[in-house]
């Protein structure tokens, strides 16, 4: 192994970001300050079930949820966003006669397209969204969609919030407004925006909402699932009283104050972390594009999360490109790392309609909140020698 390699750099945070220090620091208190069940009725077990109750709560709150009265919001900690989607598809799409089906977008992360699949076996109908080649979804499908009868619109909608792939921003707002009135609900999995944009749920106006703690620094664990207080949602464990019977098991007093800590700091710092994170992609991208002139980025017309940049070097073979990559010290992905591994062309990039060549040469690079200038310049040094050497060897 050569002792003089240089540390690798990690721009792959929309795999998952590294815990912030502070964050670790908050959870190692509640271990040893919470060691009780949640569900237990003896004092230590009811202190745990207070700071969980507090951590719920805040979330809530920061989340732009409504946390009083009879109307509050309510919010269902789960393992992480793939657990959440499932929860909110199979959860929201109560049994009908005849079943009215369910539409995503043709972007959605592998755990929307993979229940929707499985929603599809049990007999609901499902369509899929068409979207345009800036990334966005194409909402003038959408009147058409509200215009059928009752029984032949879908029941629910489900559209993210940022692409996990791209960062381009979703109209889930309009979406919302326009399903309103033609009794739709609409669903956003929010993973890829929480922690990067200002995110309220009460102003989207949606069903339900999927979180994940570890894509703004909080642990890997827990996620959520924030649901508008008069909207119906079926369990799918069940055998536990545990959060109203609606995700049974126990719940875990640090991993939910991780979470609220996560999130706390990102409120505190996100003016500072936004612009610091935007500023960073786009001297990333400048840099690239100018010594790489034949590169293209994907989703640069329209609105993006600040830290993300898809971008392809056509004709290059991604795969090739993200293991040349990571033997010259970038940690990079070549799209969902829930797909990662897997050969297939991204469904996403595909659904853009974007040319074959750019869809098999495209990667994704994600910055933390905490990454630095020096830090990107040498991330562009190594990616532009790379990019040249497989140019030359192709
Ligand atoms: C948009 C989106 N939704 C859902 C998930 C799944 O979240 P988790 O890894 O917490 O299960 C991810 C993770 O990559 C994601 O990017």
């Amino acid at each position: 192994m050569n002792q003089h390699a240089a540390a690798t750099i990690y721009l792959d945070n929309n795999a998952t970001t590294p815990l912030d220090p502070r964050v670790l620091a908050a959870m190692n208190r509640a271990w040893q300050d919470y060691g009780a069940n949640p569900a237990s009725q003896h004092a230590p077990g009811r202190r745990a079930r207070r700071a969980i109750e507090e951590a719920r709560e805040a979330l809530i709150a920061m989340l732009g949820g409504r946390t009083t009265g009879m109307a509050a919001d309510r919010l269902i900690f789960t393992s992480g966003g793939t657990e959440a989607n499932h929860l909110a598809l199979n959860g929201l799409l109560s049994p009908q006669q005849p079943a009215r089906g369910l539409a995503i977008s043709a972007l959605e992360h592998p755990s929307i397209q993979g229940t929707a699949e499985y929603l599809r076996q049990q007999g609901i109908p499902i369509e899929r969204l068409p979207v345009r080649t800036n990334g966005m979804l194409d909402l003038a499908t959408l009147p058409a969609l509200f215009d059928r009868p009752l029984e032949q619109r879908p029941q629910l909608i489900s559209l993210m919030l940022a692409s996990n792939e791209t960062g381009v921003l979703q109209p889930v707002a309009e979406v919302a407004t326009l399903a309103r009135t033609a009794d739709v609900l609409v669903h956003t999995d929010a993973v890829q925006a929480i922690g990067k944009v200002p995110v309220s749920f009460g102003e989207l106006g949606v069903a339900a909402m999927t979180l994940a703690a570890h894509k703004f620094h909080g642990p890997i664990g827990i996620g959520g699932l924030l649901v508008r207080h008069e909207v119906q949602l079926q369990p799918q464990m069940f055998g536990g009283f545990q959060q109203g019977s609606l995700r049974p098991g126990t719940e875990s007093a640090a991993l939910a104050i991780g979470f609220q800590c996560a999130l706390e700091l990102w409120q505190q710092e996100r003016t500072e972390r936004a612009q610091r994170m935007q500023q960073l992609r786009d001297q990333l991208q400048s840099t690239l594009q100018s010594e790489l002139p034949t590169s293209v980025v994907i989703g640069q017309e329209v609105l993006r999360t600040p830290h993300t940049l898809c971008i392809s070097f056509p004709p290059l073979e991604r795969q090739a490109l993200v293991m040349a990559l990571d033997l010259a010290g970038i940690a990079c992905s070549t799209g969902s790392a829930c797909a990662s591994g897997s050969s297939e062309t991204s469904p996403t990039l595909v659904a853009m309609g974007l040319p074959a060549e750019v869809v098999g040469s495209a990667i994704r690079f994600s910055l933390g909140a905490f990454a630095t200038a020096p830090e990107v310049s040498e991330a562009a040094n190594r990616i532009i020698k790379t990019v040249k050497q497989l140019q030359r060897a192709n």
